[in-house]
């Protein structure tokens, strides 16, 4: 279904995908399983673009947008939006956690990085990551990374989930020659969605 930006957003279907990941994670689990069974989650919350607030997907004339959606009572996982207009990047940079990236609108590529002594090398070739697709990141299986929007003219936009609180995680970003800088990345915004008002929203 397309987008459409007149209807209220169905906020239920991002309840009920914060309610089967708060299942998964309060199981015993690995990481591997963990990852594998999230990315199925998120690859099912992305399947429809109808649930995401407006005021979360929009985004910002020079810098790419990242906004809380959700965040984890007990900071197991975070749920965040990231927007990118045309042209934006991240820089080179770590998460010290796991994470899962998921494409709800446009197309994004993504350059993995490998630490060589002081340097970092390219870690295969960019991949494209296309609406509905889904990758992961940890420090198990790699966890430098740079993104950007690989739509020319138009946002993308992207939903994440970490496990922790990540705008609050120490990280590392790293220049073009590899050179470290420590970073917070916090939030874009102030106030998360209200997805517990059942008596407003429809179930999924
Ligand atoms: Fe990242």
């Amino acid at each position: 279904m397309p987008y459409d930006a007149d209807a209220p957003p169905n906020l239920g279907r991002l309840r009920a995908f914060v309610g089967d990941l708060a299942a998964l994670l309060a199981e015993p689990h690995d990481e591997p399983r963990a990852l594998e069974a999230g990315a199925a989650l998120l690859a099912r919350l992305i399947a429809k673009d109808d649930w995401l607030p407006e005021a979360c997907a929009q985004p910002h004339p020079t810098r790419y947008r990242q906004y809380l959606l959700h965040c984890d009572s007990r900071e197991r996982f975070s749920i965040v939006s990231f927007v990118w207009g045309p042209g934006q990047a991240t820089p080179i940079h770590d998460h010290t956690v796991w994470g899962l990236v998921g494409v709800l609108r446009g197309a994004e590529l993504s350059q993995r990085y490998l630490r060589v002594g002081p340097r970092l090398i390219p870690d295969g070739p960019v991949r494209r990551l296309e609406r509905g697709e889904v990758e992961a990141v940890s420090p198990a299986l790699g966890d430098l990374h740079q993104v950007s929007n690989a739509l020319p003219d138009k946002p993308s936009v992207s939903i994440h989930v970490y496990g922790g609180n990540i705008g609050a995680v120490r990280r590392t970003a790293y220049d073009a020659a590899g050179r470290p800088s420590p970073f917070i990345s916090g939030y874009s915004n102030a106030t998360t969605p209200n997805l517990w008002d059942v008596s407003r929203q429809e179930a999924p």
